[in-house]
């Protein structure tokens, strides 16, 4: 509208004569097939809409300011279908739709950009006060000197137990680190992105005494290469040694993939029946995921000593994984129970765009690979469908993604109006985020800070503060004032 105003048709009638030269060119065509998304826009958008999608002879797409609509979807159509009459054409015959997709995530991640660059985020210094949307907060350090630390479990008598990726695992006393790491933990394998992960104490911990590991179990294949996957345990702590160590869970053999690599979901969580639910990523490759023999890409869901419940969705079929309670997922760092209404949720990470917050159901599929909302790491187009008939929809997704990591509900009683909100860590997006949802509907997202480093976890303390794992320690956010 604006462009035709500002701009004369003739000028139109030029710009498109442009456009479609460029197309018919054989050079121009090849490229649009194998260049990244970032090149296609240079090649085919920039001209008009800017360099940056600041706009120029056609609208800005950083303003959110939208004549055809902002939603995933109203952008594709613009795309695919052009505004021929006011100068743009449509894209649908030289992009395919996979390629109009990945054009979407990139303008979705520029917008993003756009607006992160405007928005003062903050960053908070060591117990200074900050007014967030519905609470006034402080930060301060409860435990430091940590390397990338993973989980954390409260246990009774002031206790808490703490693991770094890196394979230690540190009893912490009335907020102090123990100054060696509890010994006897397994050997972990800690290349890429393997390690040691979640610890959660049994609900009836005080009683029983029960831990629950989640780590990257090393072994050797039939020809001697070394091999990991995500394996669950369960122990009690004694004399500063972890003993009456059990295996919950252990993939087959050939199901372990070559160790290090990517993608070990890792997560564990307590349903108040009692049953453990845990999370294995698909060690990044999509196909496992969609595969029921394989542990891998799945929620997972056991009693408490390892025994696969009657009723698990898949537990009377053969040759399938009938630990499998869902299936279908990428790389689930997060599991959390809704406390009001027993949901369970995962927070998943996506590819380039496309983390998803999904509503977990019994034998349900979460679509990845096939269906997804974001693309290859480097800009490369990756699936042309975000949904499908008989594959779940995500409650919520981030384009571009934040690299969701850990989820809890909050419980406690310091922060009132918090209490039953969701709070979500981000390892890029540096963020920690306070969710609303209701009705399996997100109503509202704030970032609380960003910008102090790699948010691996969040989880209320028996105390009613939020306690979070950044980089090199263990930060504790109590109310202010
Ligand atoms: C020849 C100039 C030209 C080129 C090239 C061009 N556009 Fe456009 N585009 C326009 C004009 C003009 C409009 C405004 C249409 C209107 O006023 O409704 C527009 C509108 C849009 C809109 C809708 C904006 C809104 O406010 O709803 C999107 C999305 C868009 N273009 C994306 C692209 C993408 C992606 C490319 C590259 C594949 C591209 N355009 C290439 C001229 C162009």
């Amino acid at each position: 509208m604006l462009f035709t105003v500002l701009f004369p048709s003739r000028r139109t009638g030029a710009l498109l004569v442009s456009a479609f030269a460029l197309l018919s060119s054989p050079l121009a065509a090849q490229a649009i097939r194998t260049g990244t998304v970032a090149e296609r826009y240079a090649q085919l958008c920039a001209s008009c809409h800017g360099a940056e999608l600041q706009g120029g002879q056609a609208p800005s797409m950083l303003d959110d300011v939208w004549v055809s609509g902002g939603d995933d979807e109203s952008l594709a159509r613009s795309i695919r279908n052009g505004f021929p009459e006011k100068g743009m054409p449509a894209w649908s015959a030289a992009l395919p739709e996979k390629e109009i997709r990945a054009m979407v995530i990139f303008m979705l991640e520029k917008r993003a950009q756009a607006r992160r660059e405007q928005t003062q985020f903050v960053k908070p210094a060591e117990s200074i006060a900050v007014q967030s949307e519905l609470h006034a907060y402080k930060l301060d350090t409860w435990v430091g000197d940590l390397v990338e630390p993973w989980g954390l479990a409260f246990l009774p008598g002031n206790r808490a137990l703490v693991t770094e990726k890196k394979g230690n695992l540190y009893l912490v006393e009335n907020g102090r680190r123990a100054a060696t790491p509890i010994k006897g933990v397994p050997e972990v394998d800690i290349d890429g992105q393997a390690g040691l992960f979640d610890v959660v104490p049994h609900p009836d911990h005080a009683r029983n005494g029960w831990i629950y590991f989640a780590y990257s179990d090393p072994q050797k294949d039939a020809d001697g290469k070394p091999v990991s996957l995500t394996r669950i345990i369960r122990g009690k702590l004694r004399d500063g040694a972890l003993v009456d160590q059990e295996t919950i869970f252990q993939g087959p053999l050939q199901y372990y993939r070559p160790d290090g690599g990517v993608h070990f979901g890792g997560r564990i969580a307590f349903d108040k029946k009692g049953y453990l639910y845990f999370t294995i990523g698909e060690r990044g490759d999509g196909r496992n995921a969609q595969d029921l023999a394989r542990p891998t890409g799945k929620v997972h869901r056991v009693f408490d000593d390892g025994r696969i419940p009657e009723d698990n969705p898949f537990a009377k079929r053969t040759g399938v994984d009938r630990t499998i309670w869902s299936y279908g997922h990428r790389n689930p760092q997060g599991l959390a129970f809704d406390p009001v209404s027993g949901n369970l949720f995962d927070a998943e990470h996506g590819p380039r765009g496309g983390d998803e917050l999904n509503l977990v159901q019994p034998g349900r599929n979460y679509g990845w690979p096939i269906i997804t909302y974001g693309m290859n790491y480097d800009g490369t187009a990756m699936v042309d469908i975000t949904a499908k008939d008989g594959m779940e929809q995500p409650v919520t997704y981030w384009v571009p993604s934040l690299a969701v990591c850990g989820i809890n509900f909050y419980t406690g009683d310091l922060f009132p109006k918090w209490k039953n909100q969701l709070f979500l860590a981000s390892l890029a997006a540096e963020e920690l985020r306070r969710i609303e949802i209701k009705d399996g509907k997100v109503l509202k997202q704030e970032t609380l800070f960003k910008n102090l480093g790699r948010i691996r976890y969040v989880i209320g303390g028996p105390d009613g503060a939020l306690y979070v794992l950044l980089p090199t320690r263990i930060a504790r956010i109590s109310p202010a004032g």
